[in-house]
């Protein structure tokens, strides 16, 4: 049996942190006035610029790091209390409206000692405001992009409209906004997230910091007693001179991990739980994959990125989480007072660069007082199955290793241009994906929730257990997958691999839903 199988986990993906280059943060002069620095990004920091972002890195050399080294990861600081994520505010002065404005802008902070580090926020703040609305809400973003390069912003998961959905086609210029604008369906309860998806970019915009969480709540959700807990995890890079770094070669191939991997933008927070608590988790990195574990406990997961499971999941010893996904999971305190910790164990996802290394990170210390354990429903929802499929499509992963490293599907590499697949609206499709290629790949389809039917390896067909609402799966070498999927408004989409420097090597595809006819 293969040993990497795992069913159905949930969740998160995209974007580490990241700071600017002196090469780009010279490109932003237009944007003095905004807290961009304007020439000299180093003014005031004591480094001196250089035309060449990877020789800036030699500007100090002492017990930080080795000139052109990494930080060490003591050097930022760790065990504070874990902090809840900041709601954007919400400006709308009726009930079922939610106004709201997000600007992506470059700014400096203090994430290590004795260095500052120039990121991308959203607001100015790491992660990016979380969004919570209410299924039935419209939704009105004024997005404006104060970056040096083309931006836009997508609904990671959220059935909105194609010329909403901030694709690679609905471009925001530097100095420019735009207004996005979308009512959320009943039904569509979940955690979400958004993230900018320019094509070319994006996997630099996410690693510079560019992400963050988005809530949507139902009304009769079976769960609105618990208290809530929010961890929007990512990674970041970061050089001893707190510089984030540009993508290298091995970075495309395997995707770009950071050394920093942090919950809300902290490294190692602590959790204080009293009492059951609902926990939503996202894996907001780029290329890392998180295989959770409460160490001597067991996980019960309640959802995964779309929503609620019909009934809790117990006694999972781990719970992986592929980049894009995310998961709802339950707390209790236990009998008497104890700690754990929140780890992600090593997983090894095919990584080839040579000194490429799969490593257990602690993420989080948990305390646990001694405390009243809630009793879950049995049942949370109803997920009811989509209809029999009217078609099958089936999709291969593939790579080219080499000079000119390619991740394709179907053999090609994405090109704006051309339209790889046709459907219409309401059609139920399977789609079979096979990986024939040697790394774990993310695959994640824009606009919908589908649901995943089976996994098919070494000749063994698993049907799913149970059905939730995804909208990323990952897919192991030699696996097909076969989601269930109908798409509910026509217009153009993309699906890709969420390991954004694979998706930007090319694994991505566009697909154009007709209306019923
Ligand atoms: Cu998280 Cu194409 O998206
Ligand atoms: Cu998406
Ligand atoms: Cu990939």
């Amino acid at each position: 049996m293969p040993t990497r199988r795992r069913f159905l986990t949930a969740t998160l993906g995209v974007a580490g942190l990241s700071a600017l280059s002196p090469t780009v943060s010279q490109a932003l002069s237009p944007h003095a006035g905004h807290g961009a620095p304007a020439a000299d990004p180093h003014a005031g920091h004591g480094v001196k610029p250089v035309a060449d972002p990877h020789a800036a890195h030699g500007a100090k050399a002492d017990a930080h790091g080795a000139p052109g080294s990494l930080a060490v990861v003591e050097r930022m600081p760790a065990g504070a209390v874990l902090r809840d994520l900041p709601r954007l505010h919400n400006h709308a002065t009726r009930a079922g409206l939610f106004q709201g404005e997000l600007i992506a802008a470059p700014v400096r902070v203090s994430l290590i000692e004795g260095e500052s580090t120039e990121v991308w926020a959203f607001n100015g703040i790491l992660p990016g405001p979380m969004i919570e609305v209410r299924e039935g809400d419209t939704v009105e973003i004024r997005f404006t992009n104060r970056l040096p390069q083309p931006s836009t912003l997508h609904w990671h998961g959220l059935p909105v409209p194609p010329d909403q959905d901030g694709n690679p086609h609905e471009i925001v210029a530097p100095g420019e906004s735009r207004l996005y604008r979308f009512t959320l369906p009943a039904g569509s309860a979940g955690t979400y997230w958004y993230h900018p998806h320019p094509h070319g970019h994006t996997s630099e915009q996410a690693f510079r910091g560019l992400a963050g969480a988005f809530i949507v709540r139902a009304a009769d959700d079976p769960l609105r007693a618990l208290p809530e807990r929010h961890l929007f995890i990512s990674d970041l890079r970061l050089m001893a001179d707190g510089l984030i770094p540009q993508n290298t070669m091995d970075d495309v191939m395997d995707g770009r991990e950071g050394q920093f991997v942090m919950i809300n933008a902290q490294r190692q927070p602590v959790i204080a739980v009293a009492r059951t608590e609902r926990w939503r988790i996202w894996n907001a990195c780029n290329a890392r994959y998180l295989d959770l574990s409460l160490e001597g406990m067991t996980i019960t997961q309640v959802g995964t990125d779309g929503g609620l499971f019909e009934k809790p999941q117990t006694e999972l010893v781990s719970l992986l989480l592929a980049p894009a996904e995310r998961a709802e999971i339950v707390v209790s305190p236990g009998p008497r007072t104890s700690a754990t910790t929140l780890v992600a164990r090593p997983y090894s996802r095919g990584k080839m660069a040579a000194n490429a290394e799969d490593m257990r990170v602690t993420l989080a210390t948990v305390k646990l007082a001694a405390g009243p354990v809630a009793i879950l429903p049995a049942q949370l929802r109803k997920v009811a199955a989509l209809g029999m499929a009217e078609r099958v499509r089936t999709l291969v992963l593939s790579e080219a290793m080499g000079k000119d490293m390619r991740f394709m599907i179907d053999g090609k590499t994405f090109d704006m241009g051309r339209i790889d697949i046709e459907t219409m609206v309401g059609l139920v499709e399977h789609w079979d994906i096979r990986n024939d290629a040697d790394m774990d790949h993310p695959f994640h389809l824009h606009g919908v929730q589908f649901q995943v039917v089976s996994r098919r390896q070494d000749g063994i067909t698993e049907h799913a257990p149970y059905l939730a609402w995804k909208d990323t799966v990952n897919i192991e070498p030699d696996e097909t997958v076969r989601i269930r999927v109908a798409q509910q408004y026509a217009g153009l989409r993309v699906y890709h691999c969420h390991i954004l420097e694979h998706e930007e090597a090319g694994m991505m595809g566009q697909l154009l839903i007709h209306p019923r006819a």
